[in-house]
């Protein structure tokens, strides 16, 4: 029998699937860079990437919860979330702030075209619940342009990447101890 709530238009199911694979993609991509900061000592900015994978991962499950509560029978596709043609490895330091940045505009502006495809098929629920994704990557975005914007300004001089290595280990801190806060 068809669950009251249960979501039955194809389109917003592959779509919401296929965020949810990018959100995975994502999650992959931000560990990688991770790695190369680890690698060239950058600990803090190691440190950021990882938790940021993490939020990611979050993002992707949220959504496959979503799914599975509206009655979808969730398919993980590793296909999906393979990097392919996606550029995971970069020369300089400040180039991955700039991949960062255009990663998290590309997931604000995919999560705004199902959120007006969701509000086009009156699939009001889906409106709702990808309103309020689509309100946290916005503060994402914002974010990401701030730490892209010091990046640059750090860029002209490889040294003084360790400082921006530096406060970012004392601002993800902080944003912990906020982040504990909320829940
Ligand atoms: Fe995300």
């Amino acid at each position: 029998m068809k669950k009251l709530a249960e979501l039955t238009n194809k389109e917003i199911i592959n779509l919401l699937s296929r965020q949810a694979h990018v959100e995975l993609q994502s999650s992959f991509l931000y560990l990688q860079y991770a790695y190369w900061f680890d690698n060239n000592n950058f600990e803090g900015i190691g440190k950021f990437f990882k938790a940021e994978s993490e939020e990611e991962r979050k993002h992707s499950v949220q959504i496959f919860d979503y799914l599975n509560v509206r009655g979808v029978q969730v398919a993980i596709d590793p296909q999906q979330t393979a990097f392919s043609n996606l550029k995971t490895h970069f020369e300089k330091p400040g180039d991955y702030f700039e991949a960062y940045l255009a990663r998290e505009h590309l997931n604000y502006s995919l999560l705004d075209q199902i959120g007006k495809q969701a509000q086009q098929t009156e699939e009001i629920l889906t409106h709702k619940f990808i309103g309020s994704m689509l309100e946290d990557q916005a503060s994402s975005v914002d974010e990401a342009e701030k730490l892209y914007a010091k990046a640059q300004a750090y860029s002209a001089f490889p040294g003084l990447f360790y400082h921006l290595d530096a406060q970012i280990k004392k601002g993800s801190q902080s944003f912990d101890t906020w982040k504990a806060k909320q829940s």
